[in-house]
């Protein structure tokens, strides 16, 4: 039997509670498809830093490299820990040290359910940088407390982050319905998204079968409410790509509905798997949050392991489970009742 060696962080909040539904569901998939998920937790978190003086161990990136991918829940408890310390100590360095440059973002309404917009019939792929431009950690802070105080944050594109995004944008535009949107805010920032604007026409002169319009992230912003059905694939930069991710979290109904692949595409590395949301201290230890985002990660996870038709099975059971009104409605289902009727509908879908 296949077994893939993963590791697991579910972290803090409400990332514990939707990872052990995705997990369990992993489990459901695997048994049916004939593969084991050999999973290692690690309790990498707010609580594990207030004990340790650390988000993770100072060899934590190298007990990941040997694993077959990454599953995350969600980092950050800012009662107790600065989100400056909690992000920056374990979620960010994973996605730079395993040149995870590709976040798969999808954004589409899964049967039976109404966003709170009427738009309707969308489909769009996310393709948000991941390992530089506004999230590059340049910049510093001169004069701290005082009148004159400055405080910079220096946005890094580099020719080649830039150029390698633009492509896998493309090669997914490509295999998907040959539109690509590109994001910029190059009217008013007139180095890093004009050069992003310039990547982008140079680029598209390799891809002559898919078409490429050039957005402001702003009227973006008002498109993905107002006409989001005229979207196909959208490449935006690191900062961009996350206000954009949770705006198409909304209309897909809300923040529990939006799966995230953190892809390394030469695959030196792992790619960890996440939903979008985070910890939601609002809601952690209820048992009402969605995890229909999680399990959609998990799917998107076998997909890249290479198990296609388990994950197409995990699509088909959340589709299935949401047409019945299950986990449609904020608070209506309980977590683990979503994660039951989710596993029961992988159970009972047609064999590998
Ligand atoms: P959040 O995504 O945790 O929550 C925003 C809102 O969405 C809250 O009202 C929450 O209750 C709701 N929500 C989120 N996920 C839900 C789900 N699965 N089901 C139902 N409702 C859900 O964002 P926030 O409040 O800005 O952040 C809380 C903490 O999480 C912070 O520390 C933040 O930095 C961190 N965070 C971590 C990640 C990550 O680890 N990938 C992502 C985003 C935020
Ligand atoms: C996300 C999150 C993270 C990000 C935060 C928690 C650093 O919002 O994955 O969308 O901005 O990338
Ligand atoms: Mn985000």
């Amino acid at each position: 039997m296949k077994t893939y060696n993963l590791a697991v962080i579910p972290g803090d909040g409400i990332g514990v509670h939707v990872t052990d539904a995705a997990m369990e569901v992993l489990d459901v998939a695997g048994a049916k498809f004939g593969f084991e998920m050999a999973k290692t937790s690690f309790p990498w978190s707010c609580e594990y830093y207030l004990e340790t003086g650390a988000m993770m161990p100072a060899d934590g990136i190298e007990t990941l490299r040997g694993f077959d991918a990454i599953y995350l829940g969600a980092v950050g408890w800012p009662e107790t820990v600065p989100d400056s310390v909690s992000l920056h100590g374990l979620l960010l360095p994973i996605r730079k040290a395993f040149n995870q440059y590709a976040n798969i973002r999808p954004h589409r309404l899964l049967p039976g359910i109404e966003g709170p917009l009427r738009a309707t019939g969308f489909d769009i792929l996310c393709i948000r940088e991941n390992t530089e431009g506004e999230y590059s950690g340049a910049g510093g802070r001169v004069h701290q407390g005082r009148e004159n105080e400055v405080a910079t944050e220096v946005a890094i594109f580099t020719r080649a982050g830039v150029e390698r995004i633009l492509r896998f944008g493309f090669e997914q535009a490509r295999a998907r319905r040959g539109h690509l949107t590109s994001v910029t805010k190059s009217n008013a920032q007139k180095y890093s998204m004009v050069f992003w604007d310039e990547m982008t026409d140079l680029v598209a002169k390799d891809y002559p079968d898919v078409t490429v319009s050039h957005m402001h992230i702003d009227a973006m912003a008002a498109k993905m409410v107002m006409a989001p059905q005229d979207l196909d694939v959208i490449v935006a930069s690191n900062l961009f790509g996350d206000i954009l991710t949770d705006l198409g979290a909304a209309i897909q109904g809300g923040l529990g509905f939006a799966a995230s692949a953190n892809i390394c595409p030469d695959r030196s590395g792992p790619s960890m798997f996440e939903p979008v949301h985070g910890s939601a201290p609002d809601i952690a230890g209820q048992n009402i949050a969605n995890p229909i985002a999680a399990i959609w990660s998990a799917a998107q996870m076998l997909e890249h392991l290479g198990e296609a038709a388990a994950s197409e099975a995990v699509m088909a059971a959340l589709e299935a489970t949401t047409r019945r009104g299950v986990g449609t409605r904020p608070g209506a289902s309980s977590t683990d009742e979503i994660t039951a009727a989710v596993k029961t509908a992988l159970s009972a879908g047609p064999q590998a």
